[in-house]
């Protein structure tokens, strides 16, 4: 067991503090906003992640997690510094590292012994090599330290699970001493076998990327196969079905939807484009996936402006509006760009989300959105209602109330929870994602409006 300081108090950060202080270490988080801090010495959570809180309270009470922003101290009491500060990107799509930078430094001038430092943020191709010729400038002569590359790979909304549970361990580790340590800090994880790789720093770097980017390659492939089934009478749930029994290819990340979010897809494609750009390298398939997630995007604002006819004046309820369900994420969320797209052309929008609305009701972009206290309460006197995220409690709605509140019954289901016939048999007008109706047979609702308006 180890004294470990984590860096940085993210997503990444507070789940990885807590499963390592829950595997027996001794953890220190360090987060430079004092205020914070002190919120979560009080077991203040600064985001929604389900089980988290329970965690973080035993540990905390245990007397194996604390909080601190003195970074030196909690430094030169540990052996082990995981680095999970934000990367966030700059205006051309490149990541910005420099906090990375400014911990390491602070790293560097307090090695009172030999220290390993894990890169765990999310960073471009040669950080970590290149962080141990940054910190070499300011250790002093002969302290001994290694760099190592630990990339994660938590999904919010299940981020306990897939830490203590993940798929693999990446490793890069160049040194005897640093394959060792973090092996013994994985140890927990090989009782439950998952495999580890140990590898190049390099490697284990751009592991990270070409798994988030693969994952966005798969959706956007998906989702334009849904566009090419609207256009030829075909069911993209069928489709993606059928492709997933291929076992090359996996049923998995082939929902048809409004488009990937949050804060790792976007980020990472266009990091990875904007790295490929400096080594010269063409990013094609990359590119296009990131394009083709922004058309997807604007194509729903579209499909739910031709279901209500004209969009000036009319009002749409957004249900779900974090990225994905199970989380109060709003970063790079589908719902906001949908929104501010029904805003221009006119359309007064009303949401709900279970768990993120007091984040959504302080951003910018939300400022003229009415916000509802349910489903139903949005809904009311509503055009359309739009399911952006998947939340459980958008699955199993009463349609007949829903009916009896709306000014006309449309339902845009973005995640295509529901069945066209069911949500039909209740009155409704359905519009789903990729659920193309073969030309034999008659698209009876969505025919006789385009008459009437015609
Ligand atoms: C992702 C990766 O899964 C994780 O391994 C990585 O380390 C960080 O990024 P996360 O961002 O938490 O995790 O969410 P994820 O569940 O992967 O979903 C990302 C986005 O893709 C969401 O907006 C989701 O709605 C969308 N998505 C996912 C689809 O539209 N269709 C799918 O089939 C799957």
């Amino acid at each position: 067991m180890y004294n470990i300081t984590v860096v940085g108090t993210g997503y990444v950060g507070l789940v990885t503090g807590a499963c390592l202080a829950d595997f027996g270490n001794n953890v220190t988080c360090v987060d430079s906003d004092a205020a914070k801090i002190e919120r979560m010495k009080a077991l203040e959570l600064p985001f929604f992640e389900p089980g988290l809180p329970e965690i973080v309270e035993r540990n905390f009470n245990e007397g194996r997690l604390h909080f601190t922003s003195d970074l030196a101290t909690a430094v030169r009491n540990s052996k082990v510094v995981f680095i999970t500060v934000g990367t966030p990107p700059r205006a051309d799509g490149s990541a910005d590292t420099s906090a990375i930078y400014a911990v390491a430094k602070i790293v560097a001038q307090n090695l009172n012994g030999y220290k390993l430092v894990i890169q765990k943020s999310t960073a471009p191709v040669g950080t970590a090599r290149d962080l141990y010729r940054h910190m070499s400038k300011y250790a002093k002569k002969g302290a001994k330290f290694d760099v190592a590359s630990n990339p994660e790979f938590l999904r919010e909304g299940s981020a306990l699970e897939t830490s203590m549970r993940p798929d693999r361990v990446v490793i890069g580790a160049e040194s005897k001493e640093a394959e060792s340590i973090l092996r013994k800090i994985h140890e927990p994880l090989f009782l439950i076998e998952t495999p580890m790789i140990v590898t190049s720093l390099e490697t284990a770097e751009l592991i990270k990327y070409a798994s988030n980017c693969f994952l966005a390659t798969k959706i956007s492939f998906i989702n334009e196969m849904a566009n090419l089934c609207e256009a030829l009478g075909a069911d993209v749930q069928m489709v993606a079905k059928g492709l997933g029994m291929d076992r090359r290819i996996g049923p998995k990340f082939l929902h048809a939807g409004p488009g990937y979010g949050g804060s790792c897809f976007p980020k990472d494609t266009h990091a990875l484009s904007a790295f490929a750009k400096k080594a010269k390298v063409k990013s094609g398939i990359v590119d296009a996936v990131i394009a083709a997630n922004d058309h997807q995007m604007t194509r729903m604002v579209d499909k739910i402006c031709n279901s209500i006819g004209a969009p000036r004046g009319k009002k749409v309820a957004v249900l779900g509006l974090s990225f994905k369900p199970n989380t109060d994420d709003l970063r790079e969320a589908p719902a906001l760009y949908i929104i501010e797209g029904l805003k221009k052309r006119g359309v007064k929008v009303v949401a709900f989300d279970p768990i993120s609305m007091r984040k959504a009701e302080e951003l910018p972009q939300l400022k003229n959105v009415e916000f509802g206290a349910d489903a139903y309460d949005a809904a009311r006197g509503a055009h359309a209602v739009a399911i952006i995220t998947e939340w459980n409690e958008f699955r199993g709605m009463e349609l007949s109330r829903l009916k009896r509140v709306m000014k006309k019954p449309v339902l845009c289901d973005l995640r295509n929870l529901y069945k066209r016939d069911q949500v039909e048999a209740a009155g409704f007008e359905y519009v789903g994602v990729g659920k193309g109706v073969p030309a034999g047979l008659t698209k009876k609702k969505p025919a006789k409006r385009a008459s009437k308006k015609a």
